[in-house]
């Protein structure tokens, strides 16, 4: 088989990395990929944005599978584009991954099938934003209804935060026509946790939780990022929790789509908040995560193309999936600057070492070929150093080790990834 993945981040590597490992797969291709990637895939210049031209080279070079790693071309529907000219994709089609493209839809969705989430009102006018900012009081969540490249959801614990996000938003337009229209909501209190499962449209089946670090600093300090670092198992996401939020957010989100005659078929991510009142729906992304996939995919026992397959073709059901119990724990190394800016072009030092451990991927997430030909820098988080073990210890320890060979200009990180965690 020729397997394309779209996309070039850390999450596409370790997808990558796992596809390799399958005995029916000849050939990877990954457009754009990067560095690292390169290892186990043949790259293809070309944008994961731009359709036409990944559709002309899926059909040129007779892809048999072609993966989406990223949500924009997902919402811009190259699912429904491919499947259109008769490639398989893996991905959900555009109406599905509108769940992550309008945040307005998602809720009414939630809403008109009763499914547990936060109260809110959607709003065009920000003077009618406003005046139920001031009316319900704080603390209130304000989202833009579109992708706002994680940087449309505001949690205003003052007044004035709240109705400048309102202002920004509907007035400034800070975000362009994703913020035409606003979400505000009440604001949910309680642990946040997040279930991802593969779908294809009537059966589901969860990937081992994960938990990611938003935050760019120890101890959940400083901006919000793509991610930090994550790990995998996560103690507070017991079997229990699992099956009660596939019960009550996850399965009823599927049914409901479907009964409004959308198929979903790929990876759903349910961000969720366990809270005083039982478990509620904070948000919904159409694709893997970033980072969590690269300490989701490294558990997977089973063959990942089968399971890619069988949900692009309705047969989820039929595949054994099976996880190992070792844990795994991501430490993401980023640029100086991340993540307001990026340095770029900055040589990287000891990958070989920490390539080298056992038990140890160093999935790149930005980097490329300087002009010698060495590694270097491309982009805000640069690798996802990823290990495992028999316990989250282990694999922390091991993670941490592998992390200390790499090394380049600006290099920053955090240190208290899985610490602390008892399983
Ligand atoms: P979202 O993109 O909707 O997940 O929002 C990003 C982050 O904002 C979430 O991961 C939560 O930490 C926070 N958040 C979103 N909605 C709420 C809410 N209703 N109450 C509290 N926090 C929220
Ligand atoms: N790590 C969060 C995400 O992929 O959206």
């Amino acid at each position: 088989m020729k397997v394309l993945v779209v996309g070039g981040g850390g999450r596409e590597h370790a997808l990558v990395w796992k596809i390799a490992q399958s005995p029916k797969v000849d050939r990877i291709y990954c457009a754009p990929g990067n560095a690292g990637i390169a290892a186990c895939a043949e790259l293809v210049p070309l944008s994961a944005e731009s359709i036409p031209d990944l559709m002309a080279f899926a059909q040129r070079e007779a892809v048999d599978l072609t993966v989406v790693g990223p949500e924009a071309p997902l919402i811009a529907g190259i699912a429904d584009e491919f499947a259109a000219n008769g490639l398989r994709v893996f991905g959900p089609s555009r109406q599905a991954a509108r769940l992550e493209g309008s945040k307005v839809f998602c809720k009414n969705l939630f809403r008109r099938h009763r499914i547990p989430t936060a109260d809110y009102q959607v709003f065009d006018c920000p003077k009618e934003a406003a005046k139920y900012v001031r009316a319900r009081g704080v603390p209130i969540v304000i989202k833009a209804d579109g992708l706002a490249k994680g940087k449309g959801v505001v949690v205003a614990h003052d007044l004035d935060t709240a109705l400048e996000a309102v202002d920004d938003m509907l007035v400034k337009k800070t975000f362009g026509s994703a913020g035409d229209r606003v979400v505000v909501e009440e604001c949910l209190v309680g642990h946040e946790l997040s279930l991802k499962v593969f779908t294809d449209g009537e059966s589901i089946v969860p990937m081992e939780p994960a938990r990611d670090y938003k935050r760019a600093h120890d101890r959940d300090e400083g901006p919000n990022t793509g991610g930090m670092g994550a790990y995998s198992p996560v103690p507070l996401v017991s079997r229990d929790v699992a099956n009660t939020a596939i019960r009550t957010v996850v399965r009823p989100i599927v049914d409901a789509l479907r009964s409004e005659g959308i198929r979903y078929r790929g990876v759903l991510y349910a961000g969720l908040m366990l809270t005083n009142s039982g478990l509620k729906a904070l948000e919904v992304n159409c694709r893997f995560g970033d980072p969590e996939t690269q300490v989701i995919i490294p558990r997977l026992g089973s063959d990942l193309v089968d399971v890619l397959l069988a949900t692009c073709e309705d047969r989820l059901a039929e595949v054994v999936v099976d996880w190992s119990s070792r844990a795994a724990v991501c430490v993401v190394l980023a640029s100086r600057g991340y993540p307001a800016s990026a340095e770029t072009g900055i040589p990287v030092h000891g990958l070989e070492a920490a390539g080298a451990m056992d038990d140890v991927a160093v999935f790149h997430a930005g980097t490329s070929r300087g002009t010698d030909g060495a590694i270097v820098t491309d982009g805000g988080r640069v690798l996802g150093v990823t290990a495992w073990g028999d316990s989250l210890g282990a694999a922390r320890k091991r993670a941490y080790e592998a992390a200390s060979h790499v090394q380049f200009d600006g290099m920053q990180y955090r240190k208290d990834i899985a610490a602390g965690v008892t399983q």
